[in-house]
């Protein structure tokens, strides 16, 4: 077993450190010679690079995480929700797996509007109706299959640990715990092991026994552990007892599904990222296609021009999200057209550096030809240079906050990412077109942007984030961070965000984002800005010319990175 290298360096202003709340501030993250993950959880991540260090490859590690996150990060890891996986492997080859829930098969277009077509207040959200069919656990299972070096049981086994045993919670983990205890009292009909009496602080340890069991049955018996048996009965009635519509048909014939990787190039990076249904691949390529032809690095990070020329083309961008994009096994979705380079710069036309076009005066394009806040990202790169970006979701905080009884998971809220009704904003304020309307079987449209970049045939930076809509506004800051602005990767993920989704006409921005002559100049030119604590939560890995591995922790969390 190798070592961690810890480098420090000081060579041209550049401190090379070690990854530990002390040093978030130096201009690198944690550096690695062989393999680095990063996650939203320092027990995540640890488990992952043990998994590397006792040879497992990325996909084996990527399970492990995972696992690993659905019991120490309860907020969005989980084996009740869904996620996105892409790989590239050592030699090029890449793979997308597509484990986004399902609508149930008694799901109809209007099922959250009332007589009058009205949509009801939080159905969507704080029901059990809000569940979609849950694909974490055939997601995870299919890629381990197809890819994994180790067993089932040895990626498993340290989520199982971890549930049984516990582990000692985070600061903002504790004050998270006590911020929700009442909603966790409200949805659940009995004290799910989130609830203490007393607040809970940092370093208690939090025990999950029924999830124990429950993560037991998946190593014992692998998908049917989940999707059949104690497990499923456990689920199954949940939902039964709070009418929801979920069934054991629905389980059996849930997939986990292998799709082609969204490929496209900006500048010298070639782009491989998740298609639908994910709008985030799709979304920013044609980002990054809208800005390309601008002198984003000569303007400055965040500038006034910068921003501007950032923002219209978000406005766009949105505006199509919410035309074309949904479940490509249901709509017809112009995929190729939507990142065609002259599409993207056709959509630009009338940009102008000296004024803003609001965005009711933006509607989506025409692409001629069709053919067809909460998550969590991570990012693992192997020693062979294997690379695996996932993100995974429950929806919103802890999903919709039921427990499942004797099995200890929490269910997700998803069903929200569909449009409850054409033109009505999601809880994001993602507005919704037909394309991602309700179906029965259909998957929800989501904003997941797991990512990986390449740079002269070899791998450059593996990254994504959570925040619902704002996952896709992330990923791009992130990438021009370092592609434009050439900070480390840990600069790049500490950065102040900004974003724009078309619909509400604004600017959400983190303090750090936009300085004060920035605010001042986009607010001359018409914009209106609002304040957000927090924009995203970017994990990420770059690796530097030297070959070896930078992984950026984001500091807005407990994100840790680990390596070797
Ligand atoms: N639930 C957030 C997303 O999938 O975009």
């Amino acid at each position: 077993m190798r070592k961690v290298s810890v480098l420090v360096i000081f060579s041209l202003g550049f401190v090379f450190a070690c990854q530990s709340p002390a040093t978030k501030n130096h201009r690198t993250g944690l550096i690695a010679d062989h393999g680095v993950v990063v996650s939203a959880h320092p027990e995540a991540s640890r488990i992952g690079k043990m998994i590397l260090e006792e040879g497992g490859n990325a996909v084996d590690a990527a399970v492990a995480t995972g696992f690993a996150l659905a019991v120490c990060y309860p907020d969005a890891g989980n084996i009740g929700g869904g996620g996105f996986m892409v790989i590239r492997f050592r030699e090029g080859h890449t793979a997308a797996l597509d484990y986004r829930e399902k609508a149930p098969l008694r799901a109809y277009e209007e099922m959250f509007q009332d007589a009058a077509g009205h949509v009801i207040p939080g159905l969507s959200l704080d029901s059990d109706l809000a569940v979609g069919v849950p694909g974490s656990v055939a997601g995870l299972l299919k890629a381990l299959d197809k890819y994994g070096l180790l067993s089932l049981q040895q990626v498993i086994q340290p989520a199982i640990d971890l549930a049984e045993k516990g582990f000692p919670v985070t600061l903002k983990q504790a004050k998270r715990l006590n911020q929700y205890k009442e909603a966790f009292l409200r949805a659940n009909r009995f004290v799910p092991a989130f609830v203490k009496d007393v607040p809970w602080k940092e370093g208690d340890t939090l025990v999950q026994t029924d999830l124990a069991n429950a993560l037991k049955m998946i190593r014992d018996h692998g998908r049917d552990g989940f999707y059949k048996g104690p497990v499923a009965k456990a689920f199954l009635d949940q939902i039964k007892q709070d009418n929801g519509w979920i069934t054991q048909q629905d389980l059996d014939v849930y997939r986990a599904i292998w799709r082609e990787p969204l490929m496209a190039v900006y500048k010298n990076y070639k782009v491989i990222s998740m298609p639908p249904p994910s709008s985030g691949g799709v979304a920013l390529i044609q980002l990054l296609n809208m800005v390309e032809p601008w002198p984003i690095g000569k303007w400055g990070w965040n500038t006034p021009e910068s921003v501007h020329v950032m923002v219209a083309a978000e406005k766009r961008v949105y505006a199509d999200r919410a035309r074309f994009l949904g479940d490509p096994d249901f709509v017809d979705i112009p995929v190729t057209k939507l990142i065609d380079k002259d599409y993207c710069r056709e959509r630009m036309r009338g940009f102008s550096l000296k004024r803003v076009i609001p965005s009711d005066s933006i509607s989506h394009g025409k692409p001629i030809g069709y053919e067809s806040r909460e998550t969590t990202h991570y990012s693992v790169v192997d020693g062979e240079g294997n690379a695996v970006a996932v993100t995974t979701t429950l929806n919103r905080s802890y999903g919709n906050k039921v427990v499942v009884k004797d099995a200890g998971f929490l269910l997700n809220n998803e069903m929200d990412d569909f449009s409850a009704k054409p033109g009505t904003p999601n809880s994001y304020g993602l507005i919704g077109g037909r394309a991602n309307a309700i179906e029965p079987a259909k998957r929800m449209l989501s904003s997941m942007t797991p990512t990986i970049l390449e740079k002269d045939g070899q791998l450059f930076m593996v990254v994504g984030s959570p925040g619902g809509s704002t996952i896709i506004t992330s990923v791009f800051q992130t990438v021009l961070n370092v592609t434009e602005h050439h900070m480390t990767m840990q600069e790049a993920v500490n950065a102040g965000r900004f974003h724009h989704q078309w619909k509400p006409d604004m600017i959400f921005y983190e303090k750090s984002a936009l300085d004060r002559l920035t605010k001042d100049r986009l607010k001359q030119m018409g914009y209106a800005l609002k304040l957000r604590s927090s924009i995203g939560r970017v994990d990420a890995v770059r690796v530097w010319p030297d070959g070896k591995r930078e992984g950026g922790a984001d500091p807005r969390g407990d994100d840790t990175a680990t390596g070797f």
